[in-house]
């Protein structure tokens, strides 16, 4: 199977400080990729890497090669909006914005002109809020606003946002921590329904959660990769010793 995104010896600093060093890492397409370890090991400082969200932090500097479809995602006349339309991203904390269900879900539709007529725009909204799991709870009241919804719900609403715009590679940093297991339960489904047509990468402390949802593990430490394989194999049978540690429990 061919490379979704390649990364080839990203290093990343924050002003004099290095954050992420060399790392090489292949997600191939249509499957669902966990990055595990430590907090401080650089995990969302990677993430942010995929879609250039670190370009809006002052002082963040990057090197290395990280391309999308074989094209280099940090040459200079990278269109970042149509980036942002392929790469979507879903972050910790549900952040759906300050407006109806149905505006949250239209809103990227809008923005890159997806539709002819009001008719396709309630087409999509319906869509993405079924694909999401969310449809039946909120059909009778897509007006209201987004911010009366539950933090689950919240969180659906923000994959539903989401997947509105068809990316082709959606990172997720800890999209299920400030949910309750019914609702991380309802993610992880979704997660998996989603891997159909999606390229997924997400970050986890779980590691019963990387170990469910996903086909190949990446274990950070200190911002280098110490270990990438099967997550069957990761959390099996890992081949490094302080991976070992860590998917036991007695790292650190
Ligand atoms: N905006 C920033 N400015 C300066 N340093 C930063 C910034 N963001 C992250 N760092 C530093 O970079 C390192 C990696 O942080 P990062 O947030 O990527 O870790 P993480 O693996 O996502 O951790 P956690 O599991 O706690 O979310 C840390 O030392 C952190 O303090
Ligand atoms: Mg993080």
């Amino acid at each position: 199977m061919s490379s979704k995104i390649s990364a080839k010896n990203v290093n990343l600093f924050y002003g004099q400080k290095q954050a992420l060093f060399g790392i090489n890492l292949d997600f191939k397409e249509r499957e669902v990729t966990a990055l595990i370890g430590p907090s401080g090991c650089g995990k969302s400082s990677f993430l942010r890497c995929i879609n250039r969200m670190n370009d809006t932090i002052y002082g963040c500097k990057i090197d290395g090669e990280i391309t999308l479809d074989g094209e280099n995602i940090y040459r200079e006349d990278l269109d970042l909006t149509l980036l942002r339309a392929h790469v979507g991203m879903v972050f910790q904390k549900p952040n759906p914005f300050l407006k109806s269900i149905y505006e949250n879900v239209a809103y990227g539709p809008r923005i890159h002109g997806l539709f002819k007529n009001k008719s396709e725009l309630n087409e999509i909204v319906e869509k993405s809020l079924t694909r999401a799991g969310l449809w039946k709870e909120v059909r009778d009241r897509l007006n209201d606003q987004a911010t009366g919804l539950s933090g689950g719900q919240q969180q659906r609403l923000c994959i539903a946002r989401t997947i509105a715009i068809e990316p082709e590679v959606i990172l997720m940093d800890e999209p299920c921590s400030a949910l309750d297991p019914i609702a991380t339960a309802k993610i992880e489904e979704l997660i998996d329904e989603l891997k159909e047509n999606f390229t997924i990468i997400i970050v986890t402390h779980s590691m019963q959660q990387a170990a469910r949802i996903s086909d190949r593990t990446a274990f950070f430490n200190m911002g280098k990769i110490v270990e990438f394989d099967t997550t069957d194999k990761i959390f099996t049978n890992p081949s490094n010793q302080q991976t070992q540690d860590y998917i036991t429990g007695r790292f650190g």
